[in-house]
């Protein structure tokens, strides 16, 4: 595993890229979920089939990735991850991100269009949130920095994990559990926040030029199959896979059907 740096640039702080497999032609860049970081990536990228590179940066207030600017915004992250991507020596690359890191992904097709050679929508959504939704992320972010720690997020993993893995795959649970417990509250406090803020890009799917991807796991509560079909919707020609077993964290729960999938886009992408 080798990782590069781009400096902060006027607008944005410099994130750090983890390459996660060293490969050829057309790379593929994998966004996390929250409150997690590029680790959630692993099981999937050895499962992966192909020879591409596979780069995952942890996104603003997560991992090992600085605070985001003053103001939280996933446009930050958005301009960061593609800063650091150029950075790294690549001018386009195949994106996909899982719910955050999907929110992160539209941002990126939104504002740099020529960068986004494909989409990877894996169990996120198009839509802002609702009025009440949007409250509750500004009371955890709160709590949490009140708090000084995660306990206040750590019960979403009973949400994040399908009942299939929690049954089938009990080590999954508390691997989850410590990923979110190594968050720092001001980065959970700034990503909620900045989730929070985000607008409906629905449109974005619709205009990206090469291939998109709509992926969800049949028992994701957070971002459920509705919210995959409203986005296929948008884009008649997406792809969607709807992974069986699987609930919001389907890349941690079925990394190999994710993998599959993801490798599939990257070549359909290559063959643009
Ligand atoms: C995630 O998994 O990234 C979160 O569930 C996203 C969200 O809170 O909307």
């Amino acid at each position: 595993m080798t990782t590069g740096q781009v400096p902060a640039g006027s607008t944005t702080q410099a994130l750090e890229v983890v390459n996660l497999r060293d490969g050829h032609g057309l790379p593929l860049v994998l966004l996390h979920a929250f409150p997690l970081d590029h680790r959630m990536w692993a099981s999937a990228v050895d499962a992966m089939p192909g020879d591409f590179t596979v780069l995952a940066p942890d996104l603003h207030g997560m991992g090992r990735a600085p605070d985001g600017p003053r103001t939280p915004g996933l446009e930050a992250s958005a301009d960061a991850v593609v800063s650091a991507v150029r950075a790294a020596g690549y001018d386009r690359a195949v994106v996909a991100g899982l719910s955050m890191g999907g929110y992160v992904a539209m941002a990126i097709a939104e504002r740099h269009p020529g960068f986004v050679a494909g989409l990877g929508l894996l169990d996120t959504k198009s839509t802002a949130d609702a009025p009440e939704a949007r409250l509750n992320r500004l009371r955890v972010a709160h709590q949490v920095e009140a708090e000084r720690d995660t306990t206040a997020v750590l019960g979403m993993v009973a949400t994040l994990v399908g009942d299939t893995t929690r049954a089938e795959q009990p080590r999954i649970v508390p691997l989850v559990e410590s990923w979110i417990r190594a968050q720092r509250a001001d980065g959970v406090a700034w990503s909620q926040r900045a989730m929070a803020a985000r607008p409906d890009r629905t449109h974005v799917i619709h205009d990206v030029a090469g291939p998109v991807l709509v992926l969800v796991g049949d028992e994701d509560v957070m971002s459920p199959v509705s919210a995959a079909e409203h986005m296929v919707v948008a884009r008649r020609d997406a792809e969607l896979v709807i992974v069986p077993g699987a609930g919001h964290l389907s890349a941690v729960e079925r990394p190999a059907q994710v993998a599959e999938a993801l490798a599939d886009l990257v070549a359909r992408a290559s063959a643009h």
